[in-house]
C-alpha cells in the first residue's frame, strides 16, 4: 500500500521538488501539499505535478493553537501516513505535534543540535565553523530537538557568504530528505519510544551521517 504524504511548506519548495521527482520510483504519493503563505512559490511547484493544494493564512487566526487546529483538519482530509515539513516557517504548538506523534518530519539547515532556529548559515560563519549541514528528524515538542535520523555535513569555505553556504547545504538537502522519506514509506524507519529506529536498529542520537553511508555503498560497489 503506498505511504500517503502530505508536504507543508512556505517558501521557494525545492525539497519538495526534490521529493515529487522521486515520487514515481517509490512506495509513496504526494497527496497534497499546505501553504501558511499564498504566494509559496512551492505551490506553482505542486501545481505543476498535479498535485492538490491548500493554503491556510496563519494571520487570519486569532492565535497559534485556532491555526494548528485548522491544520489538522485540513491535514487529516487527507489521512496522510506522514506529514513532511519542508521549510515551514511556523513553530508548531503541542497539540499539533502531538498528533501527528511519529508521523512528523522536518527538515533543518544545521547539524542539530547546533543553531536550533534562525539564521543557521550566518551562525555557523560568526562562529567560525568548518562544517555545516542539515538534519532530518523526527519533530517532538521541543523545538527542533525531535530524535535524529540523519544528518549530511558540507565544509565552509573559505570567502562564504549566508547565500553561498545555504546553497551548499540545499544541494545535500535534496539528497537526504527523498531517502528519508522513503525509509518511512517503506517501513525501514519509526519513532519508537522516543528514539529513531531503523531497520529495528536504534539510532544514535545524532542519527545517521549521509557521507558515511555513500561510503559504504561505494565500498559495497567496488568491492
Ligand atoms: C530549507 O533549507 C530548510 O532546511 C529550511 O528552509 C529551507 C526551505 O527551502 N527550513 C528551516 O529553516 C526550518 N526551520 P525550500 O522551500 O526551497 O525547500
Amino acid at each position: 500500500m503506498s505511504c500517503r504524504i502530505v508536504v507543508l511548506i512556505s517558501g521557494s519548495g525545492s525539497n519538495l521538488q526534490a521529493l515529487i521527482d522521486r515520487m514515481d520510483r517509490t512506495q509513496s504519493e504526494i497527496v497534497a501539499v499546505l501553504s501558511n503563505r499564498a504566494d509559496a512559490f512551492g505551490l506553482q511547484r505542486a501545481h505543476a505535478a498535479g498535485i492538490e493544494t491548500r493554503v491556510l493564512n496563519h494571520r487570519e487566526f486569532p492565535d497559534r493553537l485556532s491555526f494548528d487546529r485548522a491544520m489538522i483538519q485540513a491535514l487529516d482530509a487527507f489521512a496522510p501516513d506522514l506529514v513532511v515539513l519542508a521549510g515551514f516557517m511556523r513553530i508548531l504548538s503541542g497539540e499539533f505535534v502531538t498528533h501527528f506523534h511519529g508521523r512528523l518530519l522536518n527538515i533543518h539547515p544545521s547539524l542539530l543540535p547546533k543553531y536550533k532556529g534562525l539564521d543557521t548559515h550566518a551562525r555557523a560563519l560568526e562562529a567560525g565553523d568548518t562544517e555545516h549541514g542539515a538534519t532530518v528528524h523526527f519533530v517532538t515538542e521541543e523545538l527542533d530537538g525531535g530524535p535524529i535520523v540523519l544528518q549530511a555535513g558540507v565544509p565552509v569555505l573559505a570567502g562564504d557568504t549566508p547565500t553561498l553556504l545555504a546553497a551548499r547545504v540545499q544541494e545535500q538537502e535534496h539528497r537526504m530528505y527523498p531517502l528519508v522519506v522513503d525509509w518511512f514509506a517503506s517501513g525501514r524507519l519509526r519513532l519508537m519510544e522516543g528514539h529513531a529506529q531503523l531497520d529495528g536498529q536504534r539510532l544514535g542520537p545524532t542519527g545517521l551521517r549521509l557521507d558515511n553511508m555513500e561510503t559504504d555503498m561505494r565500498g559495497t560497489r567496488d568491492a
